[in-house]
């Protein structure tokens, strides 16, 4: 059922999916094992789909009250909010992240998890959702991206701007396609 959403998705959006499948276990693992288990402020993950990596969140102790999922696509919002009641889930464009953690009244994110497929995002658009991500990000908290392609998908401009430190975290295989991992840590 949850494969049969996300191919109708992906059959009528291919680029704002990137990915034929939605994110295997282990590649939802080497997301967020950073992350401490004992975080207890609001983590934002942008362009959940169908709840791989937010699955991996909960394996990590973070506690489901604390999620903020934004996702543009209704259909999975439909089936975000089912699969996980008490999280806040948010229908929008990760470009309105700023306005989005005010209307929610939070000030900043511990961490930010990032499926967005944002290689395949105009340069623009990519730069204001990474500068937005790290606005709304406290310092020490990091914005972990997933990449189909062998290179950090955050811009590097965005990155020195906010004097932030690139982590190269790891690739795995046993993903379709094969995925890499980089991380961004906010000083
Ligand atoms: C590659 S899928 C990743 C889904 C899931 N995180 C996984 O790994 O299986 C990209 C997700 O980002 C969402 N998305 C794409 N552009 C977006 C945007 N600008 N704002 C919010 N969500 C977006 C898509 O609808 C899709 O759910």
């Amino acid at each position: 059922m949850t494969y049969k959403i996300w191919l109708q998705a992906y059959l009528k959006h291919p680029l704002r999916l990137g990915a034929i499948f939605p994110s295997s276990a282990a590649l939802a693992s080497l997301m967020v094992k950073h992350i401490n288990s004992d975080t207890n402020g609001p983590v934002l993950e942008l362009g959940p789909g169908t709840g791989s990596f937010t699955r991996a969140l909960l394996r990590q102790g973070i506690s489901e009250q604390n999620l903020v999922l934004v996702e543009q696509s209704q259909e999975f919002v439909k089936l975000l909010k089912s699969l996980f009641p008490k999280a806040t889930i948010v229908c929008n464009d990760a470009r309105n992240i700023s306005r989005i953690s005010s209307d929610l009244g939070i000030k900043k994110f511990d961490e930010i998890v990032s499926g967005l497929p944002l290689n395949a995002i105009r340069d623009e658009q990519r730069r204001i959702i990474c500068n937005e991500s790290f606005k709304t990000l406290k310092p020490r908290g990091s914005i972990v991206q997933v990449s189909y392609l062998p290179r950090c998908s955050i811009p590097n401009s965005v990155i020195s701007k906010h004097s932030a430190k690139k982590i190269y975290c790891g690739v795995t295989i046993a993903n379709i396609p094969p995925a890499f991992v980089w991380r961004a840590e906010k000083c």
